[in-house]
């Protein structure tokens, strides 16, 4: 089989080097890439978001599947064009993909259908989002509609905050277009689940539980990151909590996706608040998580190309998917100045003294004069498996310890909730 992967961030890498481990498959492409995924994969010079060329690519060389990995071509419909042209392909459509696109859509579709979420209202106009806010009070969360890259979220602890980020969303225009709908939301308290989802549309196969990192600094301090780091499981997801998650969220979501005539395939991605009512969404994706797919696909013990090919297929039922029992943690080293602004083209140096079980998935990295550089914010996802999360947490920083770039900055405390 032939296998192209776009996208060329730490997930991509991850999802190379699981697909790379499939007997059936031959060759890998991926565009564009990075350093670390041109080791398993022939890289190409495409971005991820230009769907036409994507499209010639795949045909000419004969693509088999085609898995994709972030949600901007997600929602700009690139599922839909590779199956217009009769190539199988891993994802939603652009309008099942909405769930993530568009946050209006995904709180209406949880309140028609009863699944658990925050509070909420969506607005257009200043005056009646500003005097929602000031009925719900603070704490309350202020979020740009559309794709903000991680950005388009304001949890607000007073009120002038609050009013600011609807003047920020609505008047300033601080999101484009994806800020032409504001939603405000309940504050929610809890712990923060990540929980991923192979679907064909009617089978629901839960992935393992994992905790991403959001903030820049140790203890959950600074600005909010496209996440810092992940651990896999997450101990406060119990047993109890996955039952109503997996019914009352996860199948609850995707029958209601196929209620609307908007049947999903692919991942879905929850993002949980483990609350003192029970677990509530905090927003969906379409796709798989950076980083947490770097600490749930090591964990993975099916071939995930057959896993692939039966969602393609609308045969998931047919697979029996299979867990490791091992934890796995990733620490992400990321650029000096990240999440601000950063240098690139900074030299990577100590990757050949990481030890051989501790994975390193590059993110913003790129192959200059025979060097590995950095080429972007997050970096790298050194990533480890242990018997225990303290075993995979001490492995994956003995990996970390030997790396070095000017500037380089990393969280110490990657799992340490969790223990
Ligand atoms: P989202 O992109 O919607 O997941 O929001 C990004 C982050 O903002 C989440 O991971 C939470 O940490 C926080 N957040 C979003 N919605 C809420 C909420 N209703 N209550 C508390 N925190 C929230
Ligand atoms: N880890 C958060 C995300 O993938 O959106």
């Amino acid at each position: 089989m032939r296998v192209l992967v776009v996208g060329g961030g730490g997930r991509e890498h991850a999802l190379v080097w699981k697909i790379s481990q499939s007997p059936r498959v031959k060759e890998i492409y991926c565009a564009p890439g990075n350093a670390g995924i041109g080791e398993l994969a022939r890289c190409i010079n495409i971005p991820a978001e230009n769907i036409d060329e994507l499209v010639e690519f795949a045909l000419k060389n004969k693509i088999d599947l085609t898995v994709v990995g972030p949600e901007v071509p997600l929602t700009l419909g690139i599922v839909d064009k590779f199956l217009a042209n009769g190539l199988k392909v891993f994802g939603p459509t652009q309008r099942a993909a909405e769930i993530e696109g568009s946050k209006a859509f995904s709180k209406e579709l949880m309140a028609k259908y009863q699944i658990p979420t925050a509070k909420y209202q969506v607005f257009t106009g200043v005056q009646q989002a500003k005097d929602f806010i000031k009925e719900l009070g603070v704490p309350c969360v202020v979020k740009a509609d559309g794709l903000a890259a991680g950005k388009g979220v304001m949890v607000c602890f007073t009120l002038e905050e609050a009013l600011k980020a609807v003047d920020d969303i609505l008047i300033e225009n601080k999101f484009g277009k994806a800020g032409s709908k504001v939603v405000v939301e309940e504050f929610l308290e809890g712990q923060e689940v990540s929980m991923l989802a192979f679907t064909d549309g009617k089978t629901v196969i839960p992935m393992v539980s994992a905790q991403d990192h959001k903030r820049v600094f140790d203890n959950d301090q600074g600005p909010n990151t496209g996440g810092m780091g992940a651990y896999s499981p997450a101990p406060v997801y119990t047993t109890q909590i996955h039952e109503t998650v997996e019914k009352d969220i996860l199948r609850a979501t995707i029958d209601a996706m196929g209620g609307e005539g908007r049947p999903f395939k692919g991942v879905l991605y929850a993002g949980l608040m483990l609350t003192e009512n029970g677990p509530k969404v905090l927003e969906f994706n379409a796709r798989f998580g950076d980083p947490e797919t770097q600490v749930v696909l090591p964990r993975l013990k099916t071939d995930i190309v057959d896993i692939m090919e039966a969602v393609v297929a609308g045969e998931l039922d047919k697979i029996n998917v299979e867990w490791y029992e091992e934890a796995a943690v990733c620490v992400v080293m990321a650029s000096g100045g990240y999440p601000e602004g950063y240098e690139k083209g900074k030299v990577i140096t100590g990757l050949e003294k990481v030890p051989e079980d501790v994975l390193v998935f590059h993110a913003g990295t790129k192959k200059d004069k025979g060097q590995i550089v950095t080429n972007g914010g997050r970096v790298l996802g050194v990533t480890a498996l242990g018997k225990d999360l303290q075993g995979a947490i001490n492995k994956a920083y003995q990996g970390v310890e030997k790396i070095d770039f000017a500037g380089m900055h990393y969280r110490k405390d990657i799992g340490a909730k969790a223990l």
